[in-house]
């Protein structure tokens, strides 16, 4: 019971790496809130997640959602130890191709998603608390045709550095967890055939030195540790999580 009394935010935990850590934290004795825009999966997520979830709705890049998910945590958990701003958004573009439309859905879902959700629960955060921010694997390297993800992802990496800086007096720790390639969901919101996501997968697996792509529990325990008490002395870090991709 690593996180015995502590209560959590997840955003964006009604899928993949956030469910996954969702579950995992509430195995380890935390009450839990997870957040996400679709409405039709918050049966099926209330039921998996059981009596110590709360699964609120909200877009992360809406200060006025965000704070409305802050004032319900205040009122059923009254303060937060652990804010994992995991909602976050991928899409690959040559830099040709990215217009206005896309610009602004990954920079403000990855960027100004987690600014908001930070400025939300600012005032509710717990002394001691932790603060884990979803950056990802391709920002460590230059890749191919990813430039705007990784931009966006850089930036957040630079969130976690700065604000651990500014909530020094606090005592809150922000770090950061980059993901490698998961198995989540994600990439089967590209709007792309079954048969074209197995063959990226299976592609994605091939370029790994360990030779498939991660699960979401591989982030979840990475989570879990930077959420846990035995990583107090570990202070605006990034945990880079991806079986080698980028370190090999
Ligand atoms: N999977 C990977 O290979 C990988 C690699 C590196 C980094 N990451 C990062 O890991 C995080 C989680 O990704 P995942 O793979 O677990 O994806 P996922 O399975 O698609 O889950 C994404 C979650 O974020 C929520 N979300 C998306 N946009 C949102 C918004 N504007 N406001 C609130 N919630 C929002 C989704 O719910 P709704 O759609 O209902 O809002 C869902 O709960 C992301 O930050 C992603 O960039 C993933």
């Amino acid at each position: 019971m690593r996180l015995k009394n502590k209560s959590a935010l997840i955003t964006g935990g009604t899928s993949g790496i956030g469910l996954a850590t969702a579950r995992l934290f509430i195995a380890e004795g935390a009450r839990v809130a997870v957040t996400g825009r679709d409405e039709s999966a918050f049966e099926r997520v209330k039921a998996e997640l059981g009596e110590n979830a709360l699964v609120l709705k909200g877009d992360v890049r809406s200060l006025k959602d965000m704070r409305a998910i802050a004032a319900e945590l205040k009122e059923q958990f009254g303060g937060l130890d652990i804010v994992f701003a995991n909602a976050g958004w991928a899409f690959p573009s040559a830099v040709n191709d990215i217009n206005e439309d896309l610009y602004s859905e990954i920079m403000d879902i990855n960027v100004k998603g987690v600014v908001f959700t930070l400025q939300a629960v600012l005032p509710d955060l717990r002394e001691g608390a932790s603060v884990i921010l979803n950056t990802s694997f391709v920002a460590q390297t230059g890749q191919h045709g990813i430039s705007l993800t990784a931009a966006a992802k850089a930036a957040v990496r630079s969130l976690a550095r700065s604000w651990s800086y500014e909530f020094l007096d606090r005592k809150i720790r922000f770090n950061a967890i980059a993901p490698g390639a998961i198995n989540t969901p994600l990439i089967s919101k590209w709007g792309m055939s079954d048969e074209w996501v197995r063959d990226r997968k299976a592609e994605f697996a091939e370029a790994i030195p360990v030779g498939h792509m991660g699960k979401p529990e591989d982030i979840a325990y990475a989570a879990l540790y930077l959420a846990s008490d035995e990583s107090t002395y570990v202070v605006g870090t990034e945990l880079v999580v991806d079986g080698g991709a980028s370190q090999l």
